[in-house]
């Protein structure tokens, strides 16, 4: 799909939200990715003439940062926590497990284009270890079994829910969320759960509290 004149007038509502219109540039990238499932040269091309920068300098926010990809992402983007906490405690055994099912392997998509697998980085739900995502939304403490159980819900077409509530959508309506976060969704599922929640009753219990802020410079 191409960007019409409609993804060009809201780049230029997003570009209204922020005092230096180039920090529009990451939501942006986003908006490219909710119409063409990745960041392509078009995408960029119209992102650098709307904000007045070059397409290098597009180029260059592009492929550093890696929820942008290059490729088609497809229907659903499937990341799993592999770092020291995840993976010790089985997200590197859900990976690999995905990876067989699915046949691909990191940051690459099926045939179908139906999942895009990827490992990702510490998503800073360490309490809730190994966690998944699914179109960026938490499945928390997955094991191989269940990761594989979320997959072929998705492949058959059934509604699959985030461990933390909100229905799975598709990664463009991820994406597109990313680039309008007021789509009046923020409400669903719960704020915090028990496991959130005990560092800070440790804390309250141990008459524990954060330094006030520059103390110590
Ligand atoms: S290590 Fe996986 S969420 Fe932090």
């Amino acid at each position: 799909m191409t960007l019409g004149p409609e993804i060009r007038a809201e780049m230029e509502q997003i570009k209204q939200r922020y005092p230096d219109p180039r920090s529009a540039l990451l939501p942006m990238l986003h908006l490219v990715q909710s119409v063409q499932s990745e960041v392509t040269t078009e995408g960029m091309a119209l992102c650098a003439d709307v904000l007045s920068i070059t397409p290098a300098e597009v180029a260059a926010v592009a492929t550093f940062y890696t929820m942008y990809k290059r490729r088609p992402v497809g229907k659903h983007h499937i990341g799993v926590c592999t770092n020291t906490l995840c993976g010790l405690l089985g997200g590197d055994a859900v990976y690999a497990a995905l990876s067989e099912r699915l046949g691909v392997g990191h940051d690459e998509s099926t045939p179908d284009g139906k999942f895009w697998l990827e490992r990702i980085e510490c998503q800073a739900a360490c309490t809730h270890a190994p966690v998944m995502t699914v179109d960026w939304e938490f499945m928390d403490q997955q094991t191989p079994a269940s990761a594989i159980d979320v997959i072929d819900q998705l492949a058959r077409g059934e509604e699959v829910r985030s461990t933390r509530g909100p229905v799975i959508r598709n990664f463009t309506a991820t994406e597109r969320t990313l680039a309008f976060p007021d789509d009046g969704l923020a409400g669903e599922g719960p704020v915090a759960d028990e496991l959130m929640l005990a560092g800070l009753r440790v804390a309250q219990e141990r008459g524990m509290s954060a330094p006030t802020a520059g103390q110590g410079n």
